[in-house]
């Protein structure tokens, strides 16, 4: 989704909007331990545990109900997905609560998060930014600059919503965030999933 490189796994990540994901365990058996920030992050192993078995057959529902807003291109069907998903989310439990011990997991939610200026090389946020478009302009760039505060450099995938589609306000938005003094561009991101979701932004200091 980030373009990653070997190089980029070494440096100082913050996932943001990680949620039930299993990044941070994943990279954290690789020994490149990253910090993850996330509202999701206030609740219990157990608490968070149910929710995600109560989401599921819903999530799972809307999927099969609406199919053309995938590629299944690198997952070739829903049962595939969930399968995915579900190991996915199997990794992150059975990592969190040694990771909240060790400070990974931290409660914090855009546009305010809880860490001091340029604290990482390197902020990601996924499926989150521009997947709802309901967040609205404003809150999308008070987001970016905060993400652009506390990383050097961030990059968002994807940028465009559930439907595929880009938010009538993305290109005012890039402006606006140029207009700030940070560099904003689109690039490939090696990845699709969401239909039309194949690029990542990616905002860097100037
Ligand atoms: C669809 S999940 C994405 C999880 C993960 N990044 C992934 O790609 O699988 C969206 C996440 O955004 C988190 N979220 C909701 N409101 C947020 C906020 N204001 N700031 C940061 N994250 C938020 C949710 O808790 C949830 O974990």
């Amino acid at each position: 989704m980030f373009n990653l490189s070997d190089r980029d796994l070494c440096r100082s990540i913050l996932g943001c909007s990680d949620g039930p994901a299993g990044f941070n365990a994943h990279m954290h058996a690789l020994g490149h331990p990253v910090i993850s920030c996330d509202p999701l992050y206030q609740y219990s192993h157990d608490q968070i545990g149910c929710s995600i078995r109560a989401a599921r057959d819903e999530v799972m529902q809307q999927v099969r109900e609406n199919p053309q807003n995938f590629t299944w291109n690198h997952i070739r069907t829903p049962s595939e997905l969930e399968q995915v998903r579900m190991t996915a989310m199997q990794s992150f439990l059975a990592d969190y609560e040694a990771g909240l011990m060790q400070g990974r997991y931290i409660a914090g939610a855009l546009p305010r998060l809880p860490f001091r200026d340029q604290s990482f090389d390197l902020g990601l946020c996924s499926h989150f930014l521009f997947l709802y478009n309901s967040l609205g302009q404003e809150f999308h760039l008070r987001s970016i600059r905060e993400m652009a505060r506390v990383a050097r450099e961030v990059r968002i995938y994807p940028v465009v919503n559930t439907n595929g589609e880009r938010a009538e306000f993305f290109e005012e938005l890039l402006c606006r965030i140029r207009s700030s003094g940070l560099g904003a561009r689109t690039e490939p991101a090696g990845y699709d999933f969401l239909k039309n979701g194949g690029e990542m932004l990616r905002i860097t200091g100037e």
